[in-house]
């Protein structure tokens, strides 16, 4: 622990300006030795899937973002992705990011041999593979849906035993598991077994939140299966102790602690080293701490009151930030945990580079980071969660509509498609939701990933809920039995195309009502026309004008 005076602040209150930066990694010494052992073993070509569990902010992502410790990677590669939770996510993302870190980086013949012959299944995914390689590949040859799957699912595995053993080792490090999508699971409950068979020197390790993953039912299966197989190494993240939160604090303040301070800190974060943080940056901010005698004290008698939970302490903070700046942090919370500050800026009508010093002031705050793609990033989803908490419904919707205009207004690509259709979806907008939701749909059936393409069909079905447009219902309840049979589930299959059916047949009743009604106002117009030409205009009826009326044609008298 540092005993060394922090540099020009020795009795000084603490500055807000004092930067909590990041902490060097305090424990987990057990965890990195079990990562390290399922290591060892990958090498000797038994992978496992390494499962990281424990609560929001305990720090899973930062202990997948650690291993392997520098100098320790060996001869492996490391290739990394993540889900998320809020945004429009196309299905595979998590594999789809580390895939495509790797065709970034491999030489091209190296990369086609990987591939193999099939290399077409894959690059209808990842169309990246198709610049590195230079070729144009046609659609692959057309098999049944059920074997199409298993197709990707072959090159998918072929292409990590290769990379694998061509690098050694592959670790496959992929975050935020408990957001993946149906296609990602099943892809890994395939692919691991696969892999197992091939001893491929293969390590695939994942951080997941063990209070969400019962919400998410492919997940629990892959879990479970895997677990079943002998192919899991599950690894429970426990709280830091008071001595490692101690550890945790002075690393971030630059100085050892007071022993209250320490043990406030501790209790009241409850060893969550995020929630730590938040209290630290929020005792910092409020300049609550005094650097004396070679410790930081509470500056006065501790009377305040500190957060008592991970959100609280968010939010206190970010009442401190100016308004403007909370207001653009809102906005890039309803786009999602990454955003662009060109999106930002056109839902706020404002000038981009006003709003860029609005998201750094933010990011000095400690709530965003720079984001590899040149846009920012929510440093955690629990401080994006904190910044939606106030945000009404209906303002909520009208961002989401505000968010899809702006997207709209560039480029559509169809990696953007599953993003428009989550904001339109969100704001409610019957035409667009339905559209966007319909082709993202579509996209994940070419894709294999049905269940995906259900839950799009889905929330497309309930945004015409309400709707008069009874066609378009029934060609979405289609596409809902289409998804069905493709996952195999034949009973909801048969559910929705019953639904379509009796859609159908009511709206071709209410057609030939309707046809009817005009067919027979049609009649008595008809009816009408003709007795005035031969009915006398004193509209006084003869007797053989009453024998006319009386030969009329049924079928028009109803
Ligand atoms: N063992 C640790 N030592 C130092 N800092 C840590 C440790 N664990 C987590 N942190 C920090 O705590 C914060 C939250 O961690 P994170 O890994 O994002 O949590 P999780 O992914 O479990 O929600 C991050 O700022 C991270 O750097
Ligand atoms: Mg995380």
């Amino acid at each position: 622990m540092s005993r060394d005076a922090p540099t020009g602040i020795d009795g000084a209150t603490a500055p807000a300006v004092l930067r909590l930066g990041r902490a060097p990694l305090v424990g987990r010494q057990r965890e990195l030795a079990a990562l390290e052992q399922a290591l060892a073993e990958a090498r000797l070509g038994r992978p496992t899937l390494a499962l990281l569990a424990g609560e929001p902010g305990i720090g899973k992502s930062r202990l997948l973002e650690e291993f392997p410790p520098s100098g320790q990677s060996g001869d492996s590669i490391v290739l990394r992705g993540g889900a998320t939770q809020s945004e429009g996510m196309p299905p595979y993302l998590p594999l789809l990011e580390a895939l495509g870190e790797y065709i970034a980086l491999a030489p091209p013949d190296d990369l086609r041999r990987g591939l193999g012959a099939d290399a077409a299944v894959l690059a209808r995914l990842l169309p990246e593979i198709a610049s590195r390689l230079r070729e144009s590949f046609e659609p692959p040859h057309a098999i049944p849906p059920e074997q199409e799957r298993l197709r990707l699912y072959e090159v998918v595995a072929g292409l990590l035993s290769h990379i694998a053993g061509a690098r050694g080792s592959l670790i496959l490090a992929l975050d935020d598991l408990q957001w993946a999508d149906a296609a990602t699971c099943e892809l890994l409950l395939y692919v691991m077994p696969r892999l197992a068979a091939r001893a491929a020197p293969v390590l695939v390790v994942t951080a997941c939140r063990d209070d969400e993953t019962s919400e998410n039912v492919p997940l629990e299966r892959l879990i479970s299966e895997l677990n079943r197989r002998r192919l899991l190494l599950h690894v429970t993240l426990r709280r830091l102790d008071s001595l490692e939160s101690r550890q945790l604090a002075a690393a971030l303040l630059h100085g050892d602690l007071a022993e209250d301070v320490s043990s406030i800190v501790h209790d009241q974060g409850e060893g969550n080293p995020f929630f730590e943080e938040e209290l630290l940056r929020a005792l910092v901010d409020e300049r609550r701490l005094v650097y004396r005698d070679g410790r930081w004290h509470f500056d006065g008698v501790n009377r305040r009151v500190l957060p008592r939970g991970i959100i609280d302490a968010v939010r206190v903070r970010l009442a401190r930030l100016p308004a403007e700046a909370v207001e653009a942090l809102r906005v890039a919370a309803v786009v999602g945990r990454r955003h662009q500050v060109r999106v930002v800026a056109a839902v706020l009508e404002r000038d981009p580079e006003v709003v860029e010093d609005l998201v750094l002031a933010g990011v000095g705050a400690g709530f965003l980071r720079p984001d590899s793609d040149g846009g920012y990033a929510f440093v955690h989803d629990k401080v994006r969660e904190a910044v939606l908490v106030e945000l009404g419904g209906e303002r909520r919707r009208r961002l989401h509509l505000a968010i899809g205009n702006a997207l709209q207004a560039e480029e559509v690509t169809p990696r953007l498609l599953p993003d428009l259709a989550y904001h339109f979806v969100q704001a409610g907008d019957r035409q667009r939701g339905v559209d966007y939701a319909l082709a993202t749909g579509e996209a994940a059936l070419t894709s294999y990933a049905a269940a995906d393409a259900l839950r799009q069909f889905c929330a497309a079905l309930e945004l015409l809920s309400n709707a008069r447009d009874v066609p378009r219902r029934v060609g979405v309840l289609l596409r809902i039995g289409q998804a069905a049979t493709h996952i195999g589930d034949y009973r909801e299959a048969a559910t929705r195309y019953q639904a379509a059916a009796a859609e159908a047949t009511r709206q071709a009743k209410v057609i030939l009502l309707r046809a009817r009604g005009t067919g027979s106002a049609a009649c008595a117009g008809a009816r009408r026309t003709s007795r005035e030409r031969v009915l006398p205009s004193s509209g006084r009826s003869s007797s053989s004008d009453q024998e006319r009326r009386a030969k009329w044609p049924r079928r028009c008298s109803n």
